[in-house]
């Protein structure tokens, strides 16, 4: 079964082709990052009017390497959630209209639940696993029981991790999306050369915290009055300064993460999601995981950052359990987003 899958929730226009969830035959990803970065950030309506030009020859570009025509086409899944609004509505207008026209069964996909597949594309291992998605929005910890029932554990209370990397490489003037750059640059700095704290590591809960952590960055360069010239740093200074800042952000991602699996006594970590791409982050929960005897998935990188063969992969099962949308299908913005799997502790979910 062949599902055309269609991403723009964000800076990103995605088009896939996906078979039976997991044979990928295209993944189209339109980057929008030049036109951002001078802004140091997602400017929406510049977002939308991207997503509007692109969209339909990105669509056209993953059939085409797909070989496939659109009577092969089984369905057409779309990202509807969470996101910026305008930007979501562009790819679900666009998903409306070929369903329309093509007369194909039209599938509302949830765009976190998308990463959280992602890592689980590829594997048969059996869940429930504790999926740990870290990206520019959202950071959370998730106890996965199927691909389309996940149970929120815990999230972070302010900034997503991407978003901390994001801000401190712009209180660094290091450039835009601030993850890649700061985890190249981290690759020459000694971790411990700058002493972060680790947020939240003492609270018992799941939750997280990395607006501490890019405000100690933001005085660290401007001190603590924020009236000082900003300090001068050498390349290495620099270097350090971001290896310990992503030290600190990782630290505490990943010991979230196994204290998931010990609550839970759930044996599996699945990480997706943009940040999942951060090297260290890879490493680290490796060495974590196989010290703690866990086995871990991690979302292949061509999979890390939005694209649309997750939508498609996770819409063949939606199609398969019969859950189909029709034309009066909308956008749920970010502020609307409430996941539909409640938060709960996960004591009440021992196996
Ligand atoms: O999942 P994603 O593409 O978009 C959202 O749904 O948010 O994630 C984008 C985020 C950005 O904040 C970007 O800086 C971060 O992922 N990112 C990284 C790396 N690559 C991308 N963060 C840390 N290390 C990386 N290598
Ligand atoms: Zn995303």
């Amino acid at each position: 079964m062949l599902v055309l899958g269609i991403e723009s929730s964000c800076d990103e226009t995605s088009a896939a082709v996906v078979e039976d969830g997991r044979k990928i035959h295209s993944n189209i990803v339109f980057s929008q990052i030049q036109s951002h970065s001078v802004f140091g950030g997602v400017v929406p309506e510049i977002a939308c009017r991207e997503h509007v030009r692109a969209i339909d020859s990105i669509v056209a570009e993953a059939m085409k390497q797909a070989n496939v025509t659109e009577k092969e086409v089984d369905a057409i899944a779309v990202s509807t959630q969470p996101g910026l609004v305008g930007a979501l509505l562009i790819g679900i207008s666009f998903a409306k209209s070929l369903a329309a026209v093509w007369k194909k069964p039209l599938v509302s996909v949830d765009h976190l639940y998308g990463h959280m597949y992602s890592a689980l594309m590829e594997s048969e291992a059996p869940l429930p696993v504790i999926s740990l998605l870290v990206s520019g929005g959202h950071t959370a910890i998730y106890l996965t029981k199927s691909f389309t029932e996940h149970l929120l554990l815990g999230s972070t209370l302010d900034d997503a991790s991407g978003e901390a990397f994001d801000k401190v490489s712009k209180i660094l003037e290091l450039g835009y999306p601030g993850g890649p750059i700061i985890d190249a640059r981290s690759k020459k700095g000694k971790r411990d050369a700058v002493k972060f704290q680790r947020p939240m590591l003492d609270d018992p809960s799941l939750d997280f915290s990395f607006s501490g952590i890019k405000t100690y960055v933001l005085y660290y360069v401007h001190g603590q009055d924020m009236k000082g010239d900003r300090r001068k740093f050498s390349e290495q200074e620099m270097s350090d300064l971001c290896a310990s800042f992503q030290e600190a952000v990782v630290d505490v991602l990943v010991r979230k993460t196994i204290k998931a699996c010990r609550k839970t006594n759930v044996h599996t970590v699945a990480l997706s999601g943009g940040v999942a791409a951060n090297s260290r982050l890879r490493e680290m929960l490796k060495e974590q995981c196989d010290r703690n005897g866990l086995q871990l998935l991690t979302a292949p990188m061509a999979l890390c950052g939005d694209n649309a063969a997750m939508i498609a992969g996770l819409g063949y099962h939606l199609f398969k359990q019969g859950t189909v949308s029709d034309l009066y299908l909308d956008a749920v913005p970010t502020k609307n987003y409430r996941s539909k799997s409640k938060k709960s502790s996960a004591s009440e979910h021992r196996q």
